[in-house]
C-alpha cells in the first residue's frame, strides 16, 4: 500500500523531520528498556569478574556478581536476563550430564537471582554445548549428532532448569521435536506456567564465534553445526521451523542471528503474529565494538540504531549484550 500523496512542492516529506518534537510525534516504533533481554555469562567462584576477550565490555560473572547485575537490570527497567555458563573443562563429558545437574552454574544462579530479584525474568538455554565434550548442542555418536537420544538429555536439562525457577526456557539446540518433548515434560511435572521461547529459526552462523569463546566451547567444538542449525541461504525453511515449534507448544519464537536476518524477523512476525524476538549475537556485538574501539563509528549510536532496526522489522524484543549500556540512554 503506497499512501496517497500530493506532488512536490505541496508534499514536502522534510516538514515532518524539521525538529525533534515532530520527529518524536511521527516515530513509527520506539525502543525502550522493556524491549531488551540481557544475556550474561556466569562462571565459578566468588566475587569473580573475567573479561571475555572477543567481547569488549562483557564479563563473565560469578553467581554473586550475576545477582548484582540482575539487580542492575531490574533498576534499568530490563525485564529479563538470559544466563549462560562458563563450564569448567573437568565437567564436560560425552553425555553432557552437567546439563541436568540441579546445582550447575546456571541453575544455581537462577535460584540466587529469583531469590534476590523475584520480579526479574530469568531465561535459560536448553542445549548441551556448554557441557558436551564435543561442543555440540546434541549428543554425538560415532561423529553423528543423534536426534532422539539428544531429546532425552534435553528433557532432563529442561526439567532441572524449570525446577531451579527459570521463567523462560530457550531451546537453542535445533534438534527435531525438542519443543514438543520439553512442553510435554513440563506439563506432566507441574510446570505448566514455564514459558518456552524457542530458537525457532536458528542459523548455522559464523557470528557465534565470540560466544563460544565466552562459554569456553571454542576449542571443544568438533566440526560445525550445519546438520542441525539452518542454512543461511534459506528463508521459507524458517517459516516451517517456526510453525513446527508453535505447533509443539512454543509460546514465543526467536530468530538468530539478528541484523543479517531481519528479513526473517519480518516475515515470521507477519505470518504468525506471535511474540517474535531476535538475538543480536556475539559476533554482531563484537563487530560494532571493534569499529567503535578504532574510532570508526560511534558505538552507542550504532548500537541504538541496530536495536531500533529490530523494532522496525517487527520484533517484540531483542536479546542483546548492549542491554545494560543502552537501557540508560533510552
Ligand atoms: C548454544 C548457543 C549459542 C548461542 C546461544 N546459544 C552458540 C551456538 O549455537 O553455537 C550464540 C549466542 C551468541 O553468539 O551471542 N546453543
Amino acid at each position: 500500500m503506497i499512501p496517497l500523496s500530493a506532488p512536490f512542492p505541496l508534499n514536502r516529506p522534510r516538514r515532518l523531520r524539521r525538529e525533534g518534537w515532530i520527529r518524536e510525534l511521527v516515530a513509527e516504533t520506539r525502543l525502550t528498556p522493556e524491549d531488551l533481554i540481557w544475556p550474561m555469562f556466569v562462571c565459578d567462584g566468588d566475587n569473580q569478574r573475567a573479561p571475555v576477550g572477543s567481547m569488549p565490555g562483557v564479563d563473565r560473572l560469578s553467581v554473586d556478581l550475576a545477582v548484582e547485575a540482575a539487580r542492575q537490570a531490574a533498576d534499568l527497567g530490563i525485564p529479563c536476563v538470559a544466563l549462560f555458563p562458563y563450564t569448567d573443562e573437568s565437567k564436560k563429558t560425552p553425555e553432557a550430564e552437567e546439563a541436568w545437574n540441579p546445582d550447575n552454574l546456571v541453575n544455581t544462579a537462577t535460584r540466587a537471582i529469583k531469590a534476590a530479584v523475584p520480579d526479574l525474568g530469568v531465561m535459560l538455554d536448553v542445549a548441551l554445548d556448554p557441557y558436551n565434550a564435543d561442543g555440540h548442542d546434541g549428543l554425538v555418536r560415532d561423529g553423528v549428532i543423534v536426534n532422539d537420544e539428544s531429546l532425552m538429555a534435553l528433557e532432563k536439562q529442561a526439567l532441572a532448569q524449570a525446577e531451579a525457577g527459570a521463567d523462560i526456557l530457550g531451546p537453542s539446540d535445533m534438534m527435531d521435536g525438542r519443543v514438543g518433548v520439553i512442553r510435554q515434560a513440563l506439563e506432566s511435572h507441574d510446570f505448566q506456567d514455564t514459558i518456552i521461547m524457542s530458537y525457532a529459526a536458528k542459523y548455522a552462523s559464523a557470528f557465534y564465534g565470540p560466544f563460544r569463546d565466552a562459554v569456553g566451547a571454542t576449542g571443544a567444538l568438533k566440526g560445525d553445526k550445519k546438520t542441525y542449525q539452518m542454512d543461511a541461504r534459506n528463508a521459507s525453511e524458517a517459516l516451517r521451523e517456526v510453525s513446527i515449534d508453535l505447533a509443539e507448544g512454543a509460546d514465543m519464537v526467536m530468530v538468530k542471528p539478528g541484523l543479517p536476518y531481519l528479513d526473517i524477523c519480518t516475515s515470521v512476525k507477519r505470518e504468525f503474529g506471535v511474540p517474535t524476538f531476535a538475538y543480536q549475537v556475539s559476533g554482531e556485538y563484537a563487530m560494532i565494538e571493534a569499529a567503535a574501539a578504532n574510532g570508526w563509528v560511534d558505538g552507542d549510536k550504532v548500537a541504538m540504531e541496530s536495536l531500533a532496526a529490530f523494532k522496525r522489522a517487527g520484533c517484540d524484543g531483542i536479546l542483546t549484550y548492549f542491554a545494560p549500556r543502552i537501557a540508560p540512554l533510552l
